[in-house]
């Protein structure tokens, strides 16, 4: 009897890994070695240029006016120059998301939460995240880049209590939904994300 129900469930265990392995095709979307270097290659220089450039813009407005006027610069460029440094690269799409939008054009998808997730846990475990990762799907591959709260992120991103007065009244008009304060030094603020076209990292 006994016997009987452990092959029985042998049998079936057997079954189930063999199905599994039949329907989760993955071989099809692994990449070769060659694509890898490639879809690295191509996220590591757009999430690069999208940092110079926000990061640029970021400097010169609160130098120029202070977290206030930055802000609505922030505003105003963050999303087209996050479409913008896309199309400059071929069958790329960039986005930046984070467990706690601001914006909440930036809310992540399930695979998003999952790669966040991860990453924080990382920087939360005093070991830095890794430098970049990819999850690769059938038609995309999804270079992640970590952003860690510095100094300077702290100005709009930092605890409520730091900001003056108009800053509190600037966000709370322009972004009644914000989550993205209360952090501190090191931790993981969000990701960028290029999304590149696999046909495009084959050529
Ligand atoms: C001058 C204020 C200011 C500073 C300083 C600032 N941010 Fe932001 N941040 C914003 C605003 C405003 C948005 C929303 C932009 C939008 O509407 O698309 C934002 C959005 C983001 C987002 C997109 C996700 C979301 O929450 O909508 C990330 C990621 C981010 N900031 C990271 C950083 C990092 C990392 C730093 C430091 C290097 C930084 N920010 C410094 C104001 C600031």
């Amino acid at each position: 009897m006994n016997y009987f129900f452990l092959s029985a469930s042998f049998a079936l265990l057997l079954l189930a890994t063999s199905c599994g392995r039949t329907g989760s095709n993955t071989s099809s979307i692994d990449p070769g070695e060659k694509e890898m270097q490639s879809v690295q290659e191509i996220g590591t220089s757009a999430a690069d240029s999208l940092m110079k450039s926000l990061g640029g813009k970021l400097k010169s407005a609160l130098q120029s006016g202070g977290p206030v006027a930055a802000i609505q610069v922030c505003q105003l460029v963050a999303l087209p120059s996050t479409a913008e440094t896309g199309n400059q690269f071929e069958g790329v799409q960039i986005r930046r998301t984070t467990l706690k939008p601001r914006n909440p054009a930036n809310t992540p998808d399930e695979t998003d939460r999952a790669v966040l997730l991860e990453l924080e846990q990382a920087a939360n475990n005093t070991e830095a995240p890794p430098e970049s990762k990819i999850i690769w799907e059938e038609k995309v591959a999804r270079y992640y880049r970590p952003l860690m709260i510095q100094e300077v992120c702290l100005n709009c991103h930092g605890k409520p209590e730091s900001f003056s007065p108009e800053l509190k009244t600037t966000l709370a008009n322009l972004y009644p939904s914000d989550q993205a304060t209360g952090y501190s030094l090191g931790e993981l603020r969000g990701v960028i994300r290029v999304d590149v076209d696999r046909k495009q990292a084959h050529k």
